[in-house]
């Protein structure tokens, strides 16, 4: 876990940095101070005010006397507050700001000719209208190098428009921009390669390769709503490279081949409440072994997709960056049994990705040398499980709780290590613990078990339980004998089973507990 918070801390910096840039640049520092001592004043007014109307702040008879005249003396105080504003805003301005446009930010697509019918091309009148969008920027900036488009809207007005080519926003970069509330849809000559709305300033018209900025970031803010991406079985539904702080929100991605979403590189792309899925179906779909594609394509860190559906694709989630939570998640993209995956976890070595609250339905998650993996209050049905599997070899910080498992009595283990590509040799700090199960095999890294008997060697064998094949790391026992005191001691636990040997024959009873993750204090 303190490797963790230390990654984060390494980023940090960097981060701090770029804020305070960017404060600087808005050169707000003495206006601000300005403010705080003009609310003073101001705060001090009323006080003074309370007492001048001869009305005492506290007491009843002060009470009474002021709702017999309430207005008077408040209006004797917003007076005096004016006056004081005009005295404070009367001092003259190093750089007035200049004249700030009358002109709407809204800019409807329809205006620029696109035809909200679906019938006939739209892709160059949303380019356009996107272009204006990004031609009058106000004068601040986000990120260094991204203009602030002042919350600009492109408003799809609730039309449906055919596109040929991708929706780019310019090479130039800008951010606090919206693109919401309609449908796009790939023409049958959409390029296979590209999707329907890409923030990718690389590939958008009139890039240069030679960026100035250290960070690259060209978008920073930008929110996609209320939005239906049909690609039509050509490319995928939206692809996001290198920005920041971008919102998916609100929409249904259908009909993809590639990815529902790309997210490659930047930081925190936020997707929620939106439905993927390559073919429209509520389950049992009779063509599921033949989905393709993936519902989200996680290539960064620190993203989050929150209460998403994915309804079909070969793979739900795929995730190969860090950082990334997984919330109230949905999967029934294809099962198991078709060969699909729900949540897909290909950061061998440095997973770091929480999974909370999800729903994996007939789908598994699979995670690849998992290192600091947490899922937990999720509801795996149909068989559905965590797969660990082994690239080099290493499990670390895994921890797998408070989950609900159901199955069809197929004696699926609820979590299953893969060691088709070698043994897991490098395991620490793995814990499965406190699921309930139904229908599937428990599997767990601790375990209780008790015996009855009159012997010598009491063997318990954990092996049917326990995740990890021979490793027992920690083991209490107690001998329960009610008629003598035999001698007693814990002879071997290899192979997952605890031997205990007493001196003689003894009725007795033994009770172990048995645990395969000890943090150690030495
Ligand atoms: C523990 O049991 C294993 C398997 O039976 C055996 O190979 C090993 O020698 C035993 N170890 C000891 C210390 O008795």
């Amino acid at each position: 876990m303190d490797e963790g918070r230390g990654l984060v801390v390494c980023r940090g910096p960097a981060k701090l940095l770029s804020r305070m840039m960017v404060k600087r640049k808005g050169g707000g520092l003495l206006q601000h101070h300005l403010r705080v001592i003009g609310l003073m004043g101001l705060v001090g007014l009323f006080a003074v005010a309370g007492v001048d109307g001869g009305y005492p702040l506290v007491g009843g008879a002060a009470k009474l006397g002021l709702s017999s005249n309430p207005f008077r003396h408040r209006e004797h105080a917003v007076r005096r507050m004016e006056s004081l504003k005009a005295s404070l805003t009367a001092v003259p301005s190093p750089s007035p700001s200049p004249p700030i446009s009358s002109r709407s930010r809204v800019y409807h697509v329809t205006d620029y000719g696109a035809d909200p019918t679906g019938k006939t091309d739209s892709s160059e009148a949303i380019g356009k209208a996107i272009s204006d969008a990004f031609r009058d920027p106000s004068d601040r900036v986000l990120m260094a190098g991204v203009a602030d488009l002042g919350g600009a809207e492109i408003h799809l007005g609730g039309g449906s428009y055919l596109i040929s080519s991708p929706v780019t926003l310019p090479a130039t970069g800008g951010g606090n921009l919206k693109i919401h509330s309609g449908s796009l849809r790939a023409s049958d000559d959409f390029p296979t390669d590209r999707y329907l709305i890409e923030l990718w300033a690389s590939r958008s018209s009139g890039s240069d390769s030679t960026n100035g900025d250290s960070n690259g970031y060209k978008y920073e803010y930008i929110t996609l709503s209320g939005l239906m991406l049909d690609s039509n079985f050509r490319g995928g539904g939206t692809a996001i490279e290198n920005s920041l702080r971008t919102t998916i929100d609100d929409c249904y991605i259908v009909h993809f081949m590639s990815d529902g979403i790309l997210v490659q590189s930047g930081h925190e792309t936020y997707i929620r409440n939106s439905f993927i899925g390559q073919h429209i179906t509520a389950g049992n779909d009779p063509g599921e072994k033949d989905f393709s594609g993936t519902g989200i394509n996680l290539m960064g860190n620190d993203n989050a997709v929150t209460d998403v559906v994915i309804f079909s694709a070969a793979i739900g989630i795929l995730v190969s960056g860090q950082a990334n939570t997984l919330t109230g998640v949905h999967c029934y993209n294809k099962a198991t049994g078709w060969g699909g995956t729900g949540i897909y976890l290909k950061s061998p070595g440095l997973t770091q990705t929480r999974i909370i609250n999800c729903y994996l339905d007939y789908t598994s998650i699979v995670s690849e040398d998992p290192v600091q993996l947490h899922v937990s209050g999720s509801f795996f049905l149909g068989d559905a499980n965590v797969v660990l599997k082994s690239v080099k070899g290493v499990i670390n910080g895994v921890d797998i709780v408070d989950n609900i498992f159901s199955g069809g009595g197929n004696g699926v283990d609820i979590v299953q290590l893969d060691e088709s590509n070698g043994k897991f040799g490098d395991v620490d700090q793995v814990i499965v613990q406190h699921n309930v199960v139904k229908g599937m095999t428990l599997r767990s890294t601790v375990a209780k078990a008790s015996m009855d008997g009159n012997a010598k060697v009491w063997t318990v064998d954990f092996s049917p339980v326990l995740l990890l094949p021979d490793r027992i790391q920690h083991v209490q026992y107690t001998l329960l004998a009610d008629s003598m005191f035999p001698n007693h001691a814990l002879r071997n636990t290899s192979g997952n089973q605890v031997v205990i040997e007493t001196e003689v024959a003894v009725a007795a009873s033994v009770h172990v507990a048995v645990d395969q993750c000890v943090t150690s204090i030495g």
